[in-house]
């Protein structure tokens, strides 16, 4: 039930799915919001420190889900998908997965390089370290515009995921998208495949 099956997620894979996606998909938001000309001062500062601390949190959930993505075999593709779309899926999640990573480091360095020296709360709970680089105007503008081009990059990159997400829900009708909201039922541990050519494939499906 937690733990991922040969044909579907369990629920720790899924709820860090969904968890980790609401958290971009607000920080995008937020991020775009925060850092328009016209904003009052006051309410920029406050919105910058929510989006440090979600931002903060987001990068802690990834880290969970990186490591329970090496620690558990993730399942298969589903027999519907051709080779040429199961590449394609497998790239796409480990793209997702390198921008979920690297999204929130590059704004953790903007608030190291930041010359203004403003500490980063987590949840105005504890202040989190900075990262040990240099600060400097040019520092900061070159992890600003790294942070930005990533974000909006990996918003795009999601968009183009969820859509195929969709299309195999709506047009494909298959188990795809049913599967990560854990709402597949899951095969009985009695008809689970435990040839080798089965458990092979299981475990080169997703990596
Ligand atoms: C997955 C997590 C994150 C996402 C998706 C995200 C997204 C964004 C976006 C879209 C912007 C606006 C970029 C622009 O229009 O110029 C932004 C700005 C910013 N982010 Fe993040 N962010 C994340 C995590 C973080 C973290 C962890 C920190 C710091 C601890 C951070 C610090 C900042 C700062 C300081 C800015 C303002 C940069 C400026 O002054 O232009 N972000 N973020
Ligand atoms: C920031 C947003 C998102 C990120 C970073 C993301 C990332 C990922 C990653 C890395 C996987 C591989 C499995 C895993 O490691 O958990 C995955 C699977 C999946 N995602 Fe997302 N996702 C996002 C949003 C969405 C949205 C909005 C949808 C649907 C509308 C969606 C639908 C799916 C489905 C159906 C799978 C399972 C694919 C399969 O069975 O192989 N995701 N996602």
């Amino acid at each position: 039930m937690w733990r991922n099956d040969r044909s579907s997620f369990g629920w720790i894979a899924i709820i860090l799915h969904w968890t980790i996606a609401l958290l971009i998909g607000g920080l995008v938001i937020l991020g775009y919001v925060m850092t328009r000309p016209d904003i009052d001062p006051e309410l920029q500062f406050e919105l910058y420190q929510w989006h440090k601390s979600f931002g903060m949190l987001a990068l802690a959930l990834t880290v969970v889900r990186i490591a329970w993505w090496w620690l558990e075999v993730p399942p298969a593709h589903p027999a519907t998908l051709s080779r040429y779309e199961a590449r394609a899926a497998t790239a796409t999640h480990a793209l997702l997965r390198m921008l979920t990573l690297a999204v929130p480091l590059a704004g953790w360095a903007i608030a190291s390089t930041s010359t203004l020296a403003i500490p980063t709360f987590f949840f105005d709970l504890v202040v989190i370290p900075h990262l040990p680089f240099e600060k400097s105007e040019a520092a900061e503008a070159f992890w600003t515009m790294a942070h930005s081009w990533l974000a909006y990059g990996l918003a795009g990159i999601v968009l183009l995921h969820a859509a195929a997400a969709l299309v195999h829900h709506f047009l494909y009708r298959d188990e795809v998208l049913r599967r990560m909201l854990g709402i597949l039922p899951r095969r009985p541990a009695s008809n689970t495949d435990t040839s080798a050519s089965g458990s092979e494939k299981w475990d080169i499906g997703q990596r």
